[in-house]
């Protein structure tokens, strides 16, 4: 009997049963040639990356939702190949491989079917179980460092809610929390985490990962600690991965040749027209701890907040952001 449980194997196993039907669990072990004790620890294995595997005596295996594996090609093709593609099975971080890869290949985008490290901002980890969600890095050479690279993160969440709209059909609850979090009806969505590398002179390189709750499956309500919502769940139907990846790159490609000579100013109108938090009592914590009403964003990208002590600017990103 083999000991090891090789990810092709697995994978293989993923695609027989992506169909949602019932699979005979000997036909299974057959056609990997190995024992139903096996077969049944290589399952074991499949609920462990966190697919919602279903199994009954004289059915077999089966998925409780069909699953949509991420194509490279299909991506790549959806996107006018503007960026070269690649898809990971299991990886620890893509935002962390993806800023080893060489500079001279960008613009670049990895993606993941499951992340084991998935980084979210200040320091927390980001949920990343297998075939359920989005989880996408893309690298991005600047010839030099943009003045307005703060902003970034604020037009990427922009981008994201366009490429959501576009292939999900209009969300009414769709917003942006400010600097980096997507929305729908006050649960999180998805996140942003833009890392960037280079020296202050020279080339600036960003990675920008994009994190998004498409169907979740499982309960991973434990180990995320807010409020989350699926993608699927909002729309209320199956939405592409792939489409929605292919959507992404086309609208990031468009934003970010032009990034370096636009100004923020011109993106703020839509910022402030999805923002989650404007008119609310919000209290923000970090390098600094203060209350007040949100007032949306400036043409800086600053989050404006009205304090007993006067309209504050808010530019560090390092900040939390909660509804008092
Ligand atoms: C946040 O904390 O809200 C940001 C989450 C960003 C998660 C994405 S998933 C793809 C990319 N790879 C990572 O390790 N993190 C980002």
């Amino acid at each position: 009997m083999a000991a090891t449980l090789t990810i092709e194997e697995q994978l293989h196993l993923v695609d027989r049963l992506a169909d949602a039907q019932w699979h005979s669990g000997e036909a299974l072990a057959a056609e990997l040639g190995i024992s139903r004790a096996a077969l049944s620890k290589r399952m074991a294995q499949l609920r462990e990356w966190g697919l919602d595997l279903e199994s009954r005596q004289g059915l077999g295996y089966c998925l409780r939702h069909p699953l949509e594996r991420l194509d490279a090609q299909t991506i790549a093709q959806g996107c006018g190949q503007r960026w070269r593609v690649a898809v990971e099975p299991v990886i620890d971080s893509t935002n962390r491989a993806l800023a080893e890869t060489a500079s001279a290949q960008d613009p670049q985008a990895l993606l993941a079917e499951m992340q084991t490290a998935g980084r979210g901002r200040r320091g927390r980890s980001w949920q990343s179980p297998f075939g359920s969600n989005l989880y996408a890095s893309m690298a991005w050479t600047f010839a030099s460092w943009p003045a307005q690279l703060t902003t970034l993160p604020l037009i990427v969440g922009i981008i994201t809610a366009r490429a959501i709209t576009e292939v999900a059909g209009e969300l009414p609850g769709l917003r942006l929390k400010w600097p980096n979090d997507l929305w729908i009806d006050g649960r999180k969505l998805g996140g942003i985490l833009i890392e960037p590398r280079g020296e202050a002179t020279g080339q600036c390189r960003v990675i920008i990962g994009i994190g998004l709750n498409i169907g979740m499956q499982g309960d991973p309500e434990q180990a995320i600690t807010q409020p989350w919502i699926s993608l699927d769940q909002a729309a209320a139907q199956r939405v592409s991965r792939n489409a929605l990846a292919s959507a992404l790159l086309r609208g990031l490609h468009a934003m970010l040749v032009e990034f370096a000579s636009s100004q923020f100013a011109g993106w703020a109108e839509d910022w402030n027209r999805l923002d989650a938090t404007r008119g609310q009592m919000v209290r923000l914590s970090g390098e600094k701890t203060l209350e007040g009403t949100a007032r949306g964003v400036s043409e800086h990208g600053a989050l404006l907040v009205e304090t007993d002590d006067g309209l504050q600017a808010i530019y560090s990103g390092d900040v939390s952001l909660r509804l008092a």
